[in-house]
């Protein structure tokens, strides 16, 4: 199994933004950590900070891959773009989120993507993605 997990504006920083809220772990390190954990599915990632760049690459995602795993990021609250990007590929998504965005500022309480996901792991810190990659192991067959 083949999943693509992209990360949207910001999370190029992990590790030094805001490690109160999302860890000092840079995103490669825990990346390498997770494919050497989950040796079963074949990883990898991109992130950028370019609405359209992100939709390109979930266009591209379904020619190659399984299935991806999304943290939108700030355009989770507002992009309608991305949201209908992943209604119209014909691959599931799962949404993530690094910190509780349930529990943050009431503009964070809004996800646009939610409605065309398979699902949403919001709040385990990196362990999110982990969670995400793993409904898709056990959900494969389904
Ligand atoms: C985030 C939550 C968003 O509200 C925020 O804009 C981010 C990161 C998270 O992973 O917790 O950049 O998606």
């Amino acid at each position: 199994m083949k999943i693509l997990i992209v990360n949207g504006p910001n999370l190029n920083l992990l590790g030094e933004r805001e490690p109160n809220v999302y860890g000092g772990q840079t995103f490669e390190d825990y990346f390498t950590s997770l494919q050497f954990k989950l040796r079963e599915v074949e990883l990898s990632h991109y992130q950028s900070n370019h609405e359209g760049e992100i939709i390109d690459k979930l266009h591209e995602a379904r020619l190659h891959f399984d299935g991806v795993v999304l943290n939108a990021a700030a355009y989770t609250h507002t992009s309608v773009a991305i949201a209908d990007a992943v209604k119209a590929i014909n691959i599931p998504v799962v949404e993530v989120h690094i910190s509780n965005t349930a529990a943050r500022e009431s503009f964070r309480h809004q996800s646009y993507i939610a409605a065309n996901a398979k699902g949403v792991i919001t709040g385990f810190g990196l362990k999110s993605y982990e969670l995400a990659i793993l409904s898709f192991i056990d959900l494969k067959d389904e």
